[in-house]
């Protein structure tokens, strides 16, 4: 019996019931072959519960050889399939069901389940890839103790890893077997294969307790010399976690595999993390600053998930944000005990406003407990991952640092081996601190970015300044009620000095104050305010909401300058460079800089700041997609002009002082990793950035020979991207030298593909055209498809936009040929059209266009229908 499901079939949260049978324990033994594997499966399953429902076991895209019960093959009449399950309709109350399914590796272009990537066999199981191995029940609340055995050709597959400890191995001829077992229960999403000619580096770790773990990272052998960044991160991350959450890594072995294919970044596979090269291979001559850091925040997330996601795992893909929110919230603490913490918490914070707001005003709009999907892969979503994160932090700031951890270890030690709820993991915290937190709770019921309004007042006589907060979209419906959320605030005078003062009452005098905002409109009293303030508010981007203040010009250049909060001080800029922008969007007659900002802006530039990283960033304008947040009717070509005279009108009135650093940051001998190093380089290579676009000759020779002569991936690419954006001759030297210098490293051409998509020319679009054709293209590798045609689509709005609806249809023919082959990989280009009602009509209407003509696309993927038919049925921008 077959039929195919309803494609557009919803899941709902409301209707979780728990599992109608449990699988204890599991017995897996693959033949593994390229072209074909044969898996054989035994289950040990009993029903949960007194009923006689059948067993319905998840399974897609196998072949089944055959079932038996308890020893019994069955007959075909036993049990009934269709495309997505296999039905036992009457079974025992414990049995073992014996199964031998066929799969195809070599054909699997979703790299979902198991799938070859070059010569190596790896497995994808998250959310729902395991029904693609054998059938069973594919849902995380089912956990499950796993014996896996692995056979392989010898010489084809030398390597054969699985999760947990290797218990045996043997050789029969050219053929040989090894068996792994995992002592922890662990949902199927959890499991992973490896199989190829891989080398590996060796490190150990001995635990808090003095167990000897040892370490490995696998990988081809020619990439083998650029994987000690990465297993310097994984101990570091290992020592952190034991320190700052008293946790300890469990298995006798932890195993990364870094291959070239994959959907994701990485996965958290129990024991057996699989990575994407891009987050594992790092030498300064390949990698960039911001690649080692990459490299090393998600090693550090993977690991993490040990506890936040796999020891305590999900009761269904709705709590998604259980693991992924407060893992991610890990990992930036992680990453900010090894760096600058005001830098990390500048992008972090700006990638919320900048991309997560962008998604909560869209049609894509969901809680980060969601109620609904269609596809939960289109759910592995920046609101789940970094709003989440926010919200952890939020608690860890209403609750304080030692209460927080105190939460934590709870929720980890109460929920040991549970799949379990965001609930449970707030219940954990709200108990270790004693708070209630039943109105925090809605941050995780409801969608939308919250809007706050400031307005503060003096007091002179009384020394008192009051400050009023309001949460403006509230009303008194259960749609919008009030939240909860830390306000942290402080004072300064007007000369940029911190004040010192009580808040509400409290006897206590401090600079920092964290106000609990509960109420939709509600009034903090600041005492002993000795003069007409200016507030700090939100510092560290303490909620992600959007704040209007009261603040003026003069205001914000007092906190540019001189705010002690780095979140604050980059803020108040970036207001201020915003203010600039628009204006002269508004105005393209009357274009003179505002002398607060040119003002503010030169004392960052030629300020003596030690921390340079920092610099860099305040010296950044506000990006265009995030300028268009605050435009009603978006041209996005107005928006680059704006931008980039504003930019230019800059670096005319101070080229001197660009120069000047330019020439005194060149650090001499070789590159050094360090973070002031890596601070140094990041300020050159904005002060190169503005310089190049006076279009001097001068500026395109210094380019090309920081390209030529750069010993290191950062200054090599800032050089590259600077010059990709130029429509002269030495754009086609730079790429054709680069192209020739780098065309064995698969990574490195990823981004001299990316400079390209995001160039500013006028020849972008054909150009991409052609790079599709590229040899170093491959448009069924999910790295070079987001280089090329996801940095276009979500990161060139000049070109992606242009008016002729060039970029739309490169966008959309890319799409369609991606959606056959990786559903997931054409899901996330589909989303570039999902503003397409903020647009001027001109743009609108194309992008409407394309949005149809994908929509009608024959045999479309559920992924990509999920997200254009969202956005087709978007109301929020209509009339
Ligand atoms: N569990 C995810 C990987 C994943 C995501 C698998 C979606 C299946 C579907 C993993 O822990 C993760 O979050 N990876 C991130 C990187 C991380 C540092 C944010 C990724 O792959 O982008
Ligand atoms: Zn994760």
């Amino acid at each position: 019996m077959t039929n195919t499901p309803d494609k557009a079939q919803r899941t709902y949260l409301k209707d979780y019931t728990p599992p109608d049978y449990l699988i204890p324990k599991i017995e897996l033994d693959f033949d593994l072959g390229e072209k074909e594997t044969r898996v054989r499966t035994q289950l040990w399953i009993t029903r949960n519960g007194n009923h006689s429902r059948p067993l319905i076991l998840n399974g897609e895209k196998l072949e089944l050889a055959s079932v038996a019960l308890d020893g019994k093959v069955l007959d075909p009449q036993q049990w009934q399939r269709d495309d997505v399950t296999l039905t036992l309709l009457a079974v025992p109350a414990r049995f073992t069901l014996d199964l031998e399914t066929v799969i195809s590796p070599i054909t699997n272009t979703e790299l979902s389940g198991l799938y070859a990537s070059a010569d190596t066999l790896c497995t994808q199981c998250e959310p729902e890839g395991f029904r693609r191995i054998t059938y069973f029940l594919d849902r995380p609340d089912v956990l499950s103790v796993y014996r896996v055995t692995l056979r392989a050709d010898q010489s084809r597959y030398p390597v054969l890893l699985a999760n947990g400890n290797r218990v045996s191995s043997d050789k029969n001829g050219g053929r040989h077997h090894v068996i792994w077992e995992d002592p922890y229960p662990k949902p199927c999403y959890l499991f992973a294969l490896v199989a190829g000619q891989l080398q590996f580096i060796e490190d150990e770790f001995t635990t808090q307790s003095g167990r000897k773990v040892q370490l490995r990272v696998y990988a081809r052998e020619r990439d083998l010399p650029q994987c000690d960044h990465a297993m310097t991160a994984l101990r570091e991350a290992m020592a952190w976690d034991e320190k700052t959450y008293n946790r300890e890594y469990d298995l006798d072995h932890y195993n990364i595999v870094a291959v070239d294919d994959f959907n994701m970044g990485a996965m958290e596979n129990k024991g057996l993390n699989v990575f994407n090269t891009r987050y594992v291979l790092a030498l300064p001559a390949t990698a960039t600053d911001q690649d080692y850091r990459s490299v090393s925040d998600v090693i550090g997330h993977e690991y993490f998930h040990n506890w936040s996601g796999n020891r305590v795992t999900l009761r269904d893909w709705f709590q998604l944000s259980l693991k992924e929110g407060f893992t991610v919230f890990r990992e930036q603490q992680f990453s900010a005990a090894h760096g600058s913490a005001g830098v990390k918490r500048i992008e972090d914070a700006n990638l919320v406003r900048t991309q997560q707001f962008r998604e909560d005003a869209g049609p894509m709009a969901h809680p980060i407990r969601p109620d609904s999907f269609v596809e939960i892969n289109n759910f592995y979503t920046l609101t789940i991952y970094i709003k989440g994160a926010e919200v952890v932090r939020m608690l860890n700031r209403l609750v304080g640092n030692r209460a927080f951890v105190r939460g934590c270890n709870r929720y980890f030690e109460h929920h040991d081996g549970q799949a379990v709820t965001t609930d449970d993991f707030v219940q954990a915290i709200a108990q270790a601190s004693g708070h209630d937190l039943t109105q925090f709770y809605r941050w995780y019921e409801q969608s939308g970015t919250p809007r706050l309004s400031s307005h503060g007042q003096f007091d002179a006589k009384l020394r008192r300044y009051h400050l009023r907060l309001k949460q403006v979209d509230c009303d008194l419906t259960q749609a919008h009620p009030a939240l909860q959320m830390p306000i942290v605030t402080a004072l300064f005078d007007r000369q940029g000095n911190p004040l010192t003062t009580r808040c509400d009452g409290g006897d206590e005098a401090g600079h920092q104050h964290t106000l609990n905002l509960t109420g939709a409109e509600q009034e903090f009293v600041f005492d002993d305010v000795d003069t007409p303030p200016v507030p700090s508010l939100l510092r560290g981007f303490s909620a992600p909401v959007i704040l209007d203040t009261d603040h003026d010009d003069a205001d914000l250049a007092v906190l540019m300058g001189h705010d002690n909060d780095p979140f604050n001080r980059w803020d108040a800029g970036q207001r201020l460079a915003r203010q600039q922008i628009l204006a002269w969007l508004d105005d393209a007659e009357d274009r003179a800089l505002n002398e607060s900002f040119a003002a503010a802006f030169s004392q960052t530039l030629e300020g003596d700041f030690n921390d340079r990283a920092f610099q860099a960033l305040a010296l950044k304008l506000p990006d265009e997609n995030y300028l268009g947040e605050f435009i009603e009717v978006i041209d996005p070509e107005a928006i680059h002009q704006a931008r980039r005279s504003v930019a230019k009108a800059l670096v005319s009135r101070y080229q001197k002082a660009f120069l000047a650093h330019y020439h005194a940051l060149k650090t001499p001998g070789p590159c050094r990793l360090d973070a002031a190093s890596a601070g140094s380089r990041a300020l050159r290579n904005t002060c190169l950035t503005y310089l190049m676009i006076l279009e001097e000759e001068s500026s395109f020779e210094r380019a090309l020979m920081q390209l030529k002569g750069a010993d290191n991936m950062t200054d090599t690419l800032a050089a590259l991207a600077a010059l990709a954006d130029q429509a002269h001759p030495a754009r086609d030297e730079a790429l054709a030298y680069f192209l020739e210098r780098w065309r064995e490293y698969p990574l490195v051409m990823d981004k001299w593909l990316r400079v390209q998509a995001i160039s500013r020319c006028e020849d972008t679009v054909q150009r991409i055209a052609h790079l599709t054709e590229h040899e170093c293209y491959q448009n069924d590798n999910p790295n070079k498809v987001h280089a090329l045609i996801g940095a276009f689509a979500h990161g060139n709005p000049l070109r992606f936009h242009q008016p002729d609806g060039a970029g739309y249809h490169l966008v959309t023919e890319q799409l369609l040929a991606t959606d056959p082959k990786n559903p997931q990989l054409a899901a996330r280009l589909a989303s570039a059209f999902n503003l397409w009602r903020r647009f001027e009509p001109g743009r609108r209407e194309l992008m409407h266009q394309a949005l149809e003509r994908i929509r009608r696309h024959k045999h479309l993927s559920r992924d990509v229908s999920e997200i254009t038919d969202r956005a087709l049925a978007d109301q929020k921008y209509q009339g």
